[in-house]
Formats: structure tokens, sequence, C-alpha cells
């Protein structure tokens, strides 16, 4: 397919780079990484300058990765102090509030106060450099200040987004050993509001050391346990508004990020200080082609590493003014996103396919009338686009101005790995295009492992060397790190994702190889609902896979085996529904749920799920060879009931 759209004459003449620039960029960037690095590196502040660059390996008996590992920083420091020569008085974040009659303007003299003070009321509750420190909060200002008193403070922050139970909050404090959770009284969101405290009380109840600071949002009532929580306005109010950034090593953490695998809970990937930030603003500057004074706005949550990297981190390195909105692309209505962007004249919009397909399923109305004139890059994150929702995208928000930066990368990798520069790269409608400066992908023969070194290929997608924001370790877990990236084709980092390079060297992504699926952009682990639902007393086995889901990329279909004696029926699905929701949360909520009397198993009793994502998928006329099945008849069944028709 060769549908390629050349930048417009404007595009090109306000970018950063050219087509040219970016090749012989790029070219720098992997034939002599320690120079080119060495150089970008100095983009940000160091305390003490690093005389080393790289120090890698991806040789399976040795992962270790580090970047500038002498140099060390403060990565708030970087963020806001060296931005107040210039820039106090410049908004850093403005905040638009679930309420659309609601937003507020940050400068970064306020940022900066709040931060010291945040920071000063951490170290008074007792935590200082290297401890964990759990955020389960609101898309509020608080956020953003809580990342970065951490990072003043030399603390490690995992945020666990606010839409996870209670359950999946304890589970992460507990592995994080973490000495202090962060939280809201409630999160509003589309007009309702979710009881943040009450679910951390929950989680906290087995662990009766851990500390709960609580940032007052609605006012809302709450139950308070005078020994264990403090409210944050309380205690911003008794501390001094100056904190001195910490000097941090480039190699040490800056956050822990719960993320799902296709085994097991949920794993801390670990990212450190000096690559990281270095990535991440660097990654924020070209591909969105930002510029002083930009108005930049991505739809993230904090809670993923989206709001890690492109809401807080890359922007505030680059001194941008960054917006964070608490609400719902579709509440009040389908025009929301774009009377922000009106509102506030945003000049960067970044979001996910899913948010835009579900917004032109409402109809162009919503758009229309609406002064989107400001709008200069459209950005796309989370899963792959399709191309009705690009052409959508390009056509009815940006008018055919601007160019549509599909951007692919993962929590593992800490910035965009593969994506278009604004006015270098022509795009094609569904496809990454081509690598950030020293990324090197590799399409490889999934059964052999062996790269596919032909222009034209098709195979999984893995990365032959490492870049500066690239994950560390898993928390605790080094082993799980090198098994689940390193060991499966050695050498290179696999990415769990296949992929397509055409004869211009373009990377389509196809979606995750592995039992990861993508809803509505989240990574979610079938194991992980698997094993929420075969914790409840009735069902005795579940197999869960994905199917192709009209708005959410991919919804989740459940095959439920029920225990002996136990009869299907709509309250119990609706009530398995609901007990997913409770263990996991919403966005772990099965689409369908199939009862199966069996499973098709191999008679060494593994699950064949290709055989159950063929009848999700609605797709049973192409099963394959099914002779290997301890039960051959269980599958006529599972056709028989199927729920996606
Ligand atoms: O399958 C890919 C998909 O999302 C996965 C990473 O998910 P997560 O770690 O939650 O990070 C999401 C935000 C960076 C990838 O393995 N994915 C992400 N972006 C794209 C994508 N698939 C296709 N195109 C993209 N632009």
């Amino acid at each position: 397919m060769n549908d390629m759209r050349t930048p417009s004459a404007d595009t090109v003449s306000h970018a950063l780079v050219d087509d040219a620039t970016y090749r012989t960029m790029y070219q720098a960037s992997v034939s002599d990484p320690d120079a080119f690095w060495g150089e970008h590196g100095k983009r940000i502040d160091w305390i003490k300058p690093y005389t080393k660059v790289k120090n890698t390996s991806f040789d399976y008996h040795n992962v270790s990765i580090k970047w500038f590992e002498d140099g060390t920083l403060n990565v708030a420091a970087n963020c806001i102090d060296r931005h107040l020569p210039e820039r106090a008085h410049q908004t850093a974040i403005i905040w638009e509030s679930d309420d659309p009659g609601v937003s507020q303007h940050i400068s970064y003299q306020e940022l900066h106060e709040q931060v010291c003070r945040f920071a000063n009321v951490l170290h008074a509750m007792g935590v200082k450099k290297g401890d964990r420190v759990v955020l389960y909060l609101p898309m509020i200002p608080q956020a953003a200040y809580a990342m970065l008193a951490c990072a003043r403070i030399g603390a490690v922050h995992s945020i666990v987004f606010a839409g996870f139970s209670p359950d999946a909050l304890g589970s992460r404090v507990a592995d994080c050993g973490a000495k202090l959770v962060i939280t809201a009284d409630e999160a509003p969101r589309g007009g309702r509001q979710t009881a943040l405290k009450a679910n951390a009380d929950k989680a906290l109840a087995k662990l009766p050391e851990v500390k709960l600071l609580v940032v007052r949002r609605t006012g809302g009532d709450v139950a308070w346990n005078p020994e264990r929580d403090v409210w944050l306005h309380e205690e911003m109010e008794r501390v001094s508004a100056h904190c001195e950034p910490v000097e941090v090593g480039a190699e040490d953490p800056l956050f822990i990020l719960y993320t799902s695998g296709s085994t097991g809970k949920p794993k801390g990937v670990l990212h450190t200080t000096g690559g990281y930030l270095v990535y991440a603003s660097m990654t924020h500057q070209y591909v969105f082609d930002y510029h002083d004074g930009d108005i930049y706005w991505c739809t993230a949550d904090v809670g993923w590493v989206t709001g890690h990297s492109y809401i807080v981190y890359g922007p505030l390195a680059n001194g941008a003014t960054t917006l964070m909105f608490e609400g719902v692309p579709t509440w009040p209505d389908a025009s929301r996103c774009w009377q922000v962007c009106e509102k506030h004249k945003v000049n960067i919009f970044y979001t996910a396919p899913t948010a835009i397909r579900a917004l032109m399923g409402q109809g162009d109305q919503f758009v229309e009338g609406i002064d989107l004139s400001s709008l200069r890059v459209l950005g796309s994150v989370g899963e792959p686009i399709n191309p009705e929702a690009w052409e959508w995208y390009d056509r009815v928000v940006g008018k055919g101005r601007c160019p549509i930066v599909d951007t692919w990368w993962q929590t593992e990798t800490g910035g965009i790995l593969i994506a278009p520069l604004p006015g270098a790269t022509p795009t094609k409608p569904g496809s990454a295009t081509r690598p950030f400066f020293g990324v090197q992908p590799a399409v490889l023969d999934p059964h052999s492992g062996e790269e596919i070194t032909g222009t034209v290929a098709e195979g999984v997608l893995a990365i032959t060397d490492s870049w500066p924001g690239q994950m560390r370790t898993v928390y605790g877990d080094h082993d799980r790190f090198v098994s689940t990236y390193f060991e499966q084709y050695k050498g290179s980092y696999f990415t769990g994702d296949g992929c397509r390079r055409d004869e211009d060297g373009y990377y389509w992504i196809t979606g995750r190889v592995d039992d990861v699926i993508n809803v509505s952009g989240h990574r979610m682990g079938t194991a992980e609902v698997e094993s929420a639902l075969v914790a409840h007393p009735k069902v005795s086995e579940s197999a869960v896979v994905g199917f192709p889901h009209r708005i959410k990329g991919q919804g989740i279909y459940a095959y439920v085996t029920l225990m002996h004696g136990e009869e299907p029926s709509e309250e119990l699905r609706k009530e398995l529904v609901a007990w997913v929701r409770s263990e996991i949360g919403p966005i772990a909520s099965p689409d369908l749920i199939q009862w199966a009397p069996g499973l098709p198993k191999t008679r060494s009793g593994k699950i064949m799920r290709r055989i159950l994502r063929k009848i999700a998928e609605n797709d049973y006329a192409a099963l394959g060879d099914t002779s290997t099945l301890a039960d051959p008849g269980v599958v006529d069944d599972l056709i028989e009931n199927r729920m996606n028709r």
C-alpha cells in the first residue's frame, strides 16, 4: 500500500527538522550512540556531568542497562527550577476540571512553591531518598505535584490508576513496599464520583504500617483514621516553601509503574532518572515538533506511562505549558475535547484511537462550529489506529492541515520509539512509520528467531540495542525482566508486538502476539482476568481471550466453566462481571461471557487458545488442526453457543 501523505509547506517550514536532517541525525545516532547521546544528554541540567554515556548489554546471560551512569541530577530541578529565570510567570500546567466551568492556570513559580511544600510534607512524614510512595489520585494538579515532590527528594513514586480496585491497589502497595499512599477523598469523572479514600481504606486494611496522605478534592464525607490519615492541605500550611532538590544518581530509580504481561501478576516496570528524562524530553520536543510557547495537551491519565512521560516529565523538562484534564471526552457531550482545545487554544493534541473512534461514532456535528484553528499537530497512542479513524482525525479534527503522529511505544520503553516527525516524515494512515533517533528495530521470524533483513518483512518486533529511556529491571525481580524480554529472542529486546515493514521501510504494528490484550488502549493480561474469575466460588475454570471491538479496539471474551452442580444464568453472568470489576477494576470487565462445559485442551492439559480466539472472533470456519485435542467434541459446543455473532 502506498497511500503516502506529504507534510504541507506550512508544516515543513515550521518544523524543527526536515527529512534530510532526520536521516542524518538517525544515522549518527545508530553509528555512534556514545557521541550522539553524549551530546543530546546535555539538553538537561546535571549537577555532576557524566563522563560515561552508554553502558548496556542485551546478552541474555548478563542483561544490564546503564546510561550516563556517573552523572548526577534532580528531575524536579530540571522540570521547574531551571526554568524560573525565564519562565516564572509562564503557565506550567493548565488544569481543566471535570466540571466544564472550572479550570486553573499554574505558573512555574506556583508549581515551584507547591512542589517544595509537598516535598517538605513528605519529609515530615518520614519519606526519604529511595523510599517508595504510591499515588492513587484523580487527574488533579496535586498528582503532578506529588510526582515532582517525590523526584525532588529522591523518593520513588508508583502511580496506580484511580480506576483500579482496592485489591489491585493493595497488591501494588505491598509489592513495592511503599511507606505512604497518597489519595484524594473522591475522584470526579464524567459527573460521577469514585470513592478513592474508601478504596484506599480497603486496600490498606491489611497493611497497617502504611500511612495515608489525603487530598481534599470534593469535600465529600470520608471515614478517618486519626492514627494513620493526614490531610494534605493542613500539612502544606505548616511546612516551609523552601526545599533544596536532592542530588540523585542517573541510574537511581525515578518511578515504578505496574503493567500487565502474558503471565502472572502485573510487574513493576522500573525507570531510572537521567536517561529517562533525556529521552522523554527529547521525544516530546521532536515528535510533537514542540516549540516554545506551544500549548500542549495529552489526554492520557497519569496512571499510565503516557501521563508520566508526556503530561509531566517530558513537557515540563522542556518548559512547556501542559494541559491536565480531569474529565472524559464524552461528557457532558462528545464536543468536550474540542471545547477544551478552543478554550485554551491548544496547539498540540495527543490522544488514543479508542477516544477518536468513540467521538467519530457520535458524529461530526460535535466538532463543527468549534474553532480548532490553533491545532497544529495531532498525536495517537496506545493501539493500532485503524485507517478510518485516522482519516476522520485528519479531516474533521485537523481539517487536513495537521500532521498526525502515530506513536508506537510501551510502558517498558519509557518514551516513543517509532513515530513520524512532523515536517520530516510523510505519513501513511495506520503506520507508526520510522524509528526515533537511536532506536534500532528488527523484524524477526517468530519461529526461527532470525532477523528478516529485506526491507519488506513481517514477523515480530524486537529492538536490537538500548536507548536511554528503556526500563532497567522489574522491581525486585531482575530474572523476570531477563526472561520476559531477552530470553525468547536472544540478543534483542522483545516487544511482544507483531509487525510488518513495507517497501518504504515503514513499520506497521499489528498488535500483541502474546496473551496481552489491549482494551481501549489499556493493557490487560488475560491471566489476570482468568485468575479473578476462578477466585469466584462458583467458577471452576476460565480462559480469556481478546476479540475485535468497534470502539475499544479489543474486547474481553471469557469462557467460563462452572463448578459441578452450578447452573448458568443471566444473574450469574452479571455477578461475574461485577466480581471482576471489584477484583481488578472496570477496565477488566468481560464484554462477553460464554458458558463452557469444557475447554479445548491438548492431551497434556494445555488450553488451545488459538481455537478460543477464533471462536471469539466468530471466525470458526478455519480452526485448523483440532485432532490433537483430548476431546474434540467440546469445540462443537463452543461454536454452537458462541457469543459474538
Ligand atoms: O501493543 C502495543 C500497543 O500498546 C502496547 C503497550 O501498552 P502500554 O505499555 O500500556 O503503553 C501504552 C502507551 C505507550 C504495545 O506493546 N501500542 C501502543 N502504541 C501503539 C500500539 N500499537 C500500535 N500502534 C501504536 N501507536
